[in-house]
């Protein structure tokens, strides 16, 4: 059997990220394929989004190390391109267990793009992270800041963009977007997906919604000595269905590249520098690298009264110490996206706080 619709593969599609992101294509006429192992996320996502979306993604279990697996899939389904959210995201953890992240997260992605290689599909992108930049200098963070990664999870970050501009400067066929996310929050408006922390969450607005529907004593509040307006870590919070089409606009962005011939591309560059008329400019020697952010930051005392005030519940509260490894303020500058991509983020902070209460309280325990 092979289906000879043009798909897109989406590894780690029923994680966070990744099941909104399998949303917003479906909504966009795209045919997603979900690759997962299923050891951060539940299959039941998978009813949610046929019940959002009228369809049911093709969905395979497999740990994408397993190249034969993953091989199987490309042979089934007629790929395009991949969107590369499969991997592990616990800081603490990668601190913890540092092999098991360099190992998952690096052996995954060699293993997808040799599949992809020998399957001749080289349009990828990948979810990379604000992480890579460490403590930023000054903010808002640029593309062009320096890397400095503080975990092994931002070292396995930055380690494979690493790898994909090598192999981006290797095989002028490939197609490859570096997407570096700052914090996603919120939830699809249905309310039927969302984010799903096994055990205790790291991150805050999961901590924050599971207080609020009683899951949770109290928040708290790592320090409030930083030089913010409050004291409080200040992060740009992008709603996670932004963060999906920013996806789109990416994958869009690639296959409108292709679509316009080299000679046409050279052509169109050269109109604004007559000089270089008669040098064709080449590709650009780097892929496409781009903040998906908003531009601002909260507070996470901000957080807590945006959520107090959509959700009619009181957050209580306490500042404890700082947590080892935590920066003053990290948000996004957004220009690039919006001017390579056509893309920015629109809904609000009340949007986020809204659409993860929908998701909080319809699901208290997350995914059956
Ligand atoms: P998630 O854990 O919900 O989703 C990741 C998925 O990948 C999970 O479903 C997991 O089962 C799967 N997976 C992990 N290792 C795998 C393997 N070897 N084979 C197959 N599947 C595997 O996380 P998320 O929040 O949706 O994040 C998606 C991606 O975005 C990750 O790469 C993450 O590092 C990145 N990212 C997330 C954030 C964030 O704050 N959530 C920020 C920046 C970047
Ligand atoms: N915070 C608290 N209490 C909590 C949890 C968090 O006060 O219980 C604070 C943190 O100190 C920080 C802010 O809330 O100031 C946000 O913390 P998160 O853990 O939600 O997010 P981080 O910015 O620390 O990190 C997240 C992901 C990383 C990712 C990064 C990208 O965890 O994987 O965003 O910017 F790389």
């Amino acid at each position: 059997f092979r289906c000879l619709m043009s798909s897109i593969l989406i590894t780690g599609g029923s994680g966070y990220i990744g099941s909104h992101t399998v949303v917003a294509l479906i909504s966009a006429g795209y045919n997603p394929v979900i690759v997962d192992n299923l050891s951060n996320s539940k299959i039941t996502v998978l009813d949610r989004i046929e019940t959002i979306t009228g369809k049911r993604p093709p969905f395979y279990q497999i740990d994408l190390r397993d190249r034969a697996a993953l091989d199987v899939v490309f042979q089934t389904h007629s790929i395009s391109a991949a969107i590369h959210f499969g991997g592990l995201k616990a800081v603490g953890e990668s601190v913890a267990e540092p092999l098991r992240y360099y190992e998952n997260n690096i052996e995954s992605t060699l293993s997808l793009c040799f599949v992809m290689a020998a399957r001749g599909v080289k349009r990828l992108v990948f979810s990379s992270s604000a992480t890579v930049y460490g403590d930023p200098h000054t903010v808002p963070i640029r593309e062009d800041f320096p890397l400095a990664p503080a975990n092994p999870y931002g070292r396995t970050k930055l380690m494979i963009e690493q790898i994909l501009q090598d192999l981006y400067a290797a095989d002028p066929a490939w197609q490859i977007a570096l997407l570096r996310y700052f914090n996603p929050v919120g939830a699809h408006p249905s309310g039927l997906i969302g984010e799903d922390p096994g055990g205790h969450p790291n991150n805050l607005m999961p901590y924050i919604s599971q207080v609020a529907v009683g899951r949770r004593e109290r928040l708290s509040v790592f320090g409030s000595d930083y030089p913010t307006t409050d004291g409080t870590g200040v992060r740009d919070y992008i709603h996670v269905m932004d963060l999906a089409e920013g996806h789109l606009a990416a994958l869009r962005y690639m296959e409108k590249a292709e679509s316009l011939s080299p000679q046409r591309q050279e052509y169109k560059l050269n109109l604004s520098s007559p000089d270089s008329l008669s040098f064709p400019r080449r590709r650009e020697s780097i892929p496409l690298i781009v903040n998906l952010g908003t531009g601002r930051g909260y507070s996470v005392l901000e957080m807590v009264s945006a959520f107090e005030k959509v959700s009619g519940k009181t957050i209580p509260w306490q500042i404890t110490d700082r947590r080892p490894g935590d920066i003053a303020a990290c948000y996004a500058d957004a220009i690039r996206a919006k001017d390579l991509l056509g893309w920015t983020a629109s809904r609000t902070l009340t949007d986020m706080c809204a659409d993860t209460w929908r998701w909080q309280s319809q699901n208290p325990a997350g995914y059956p």
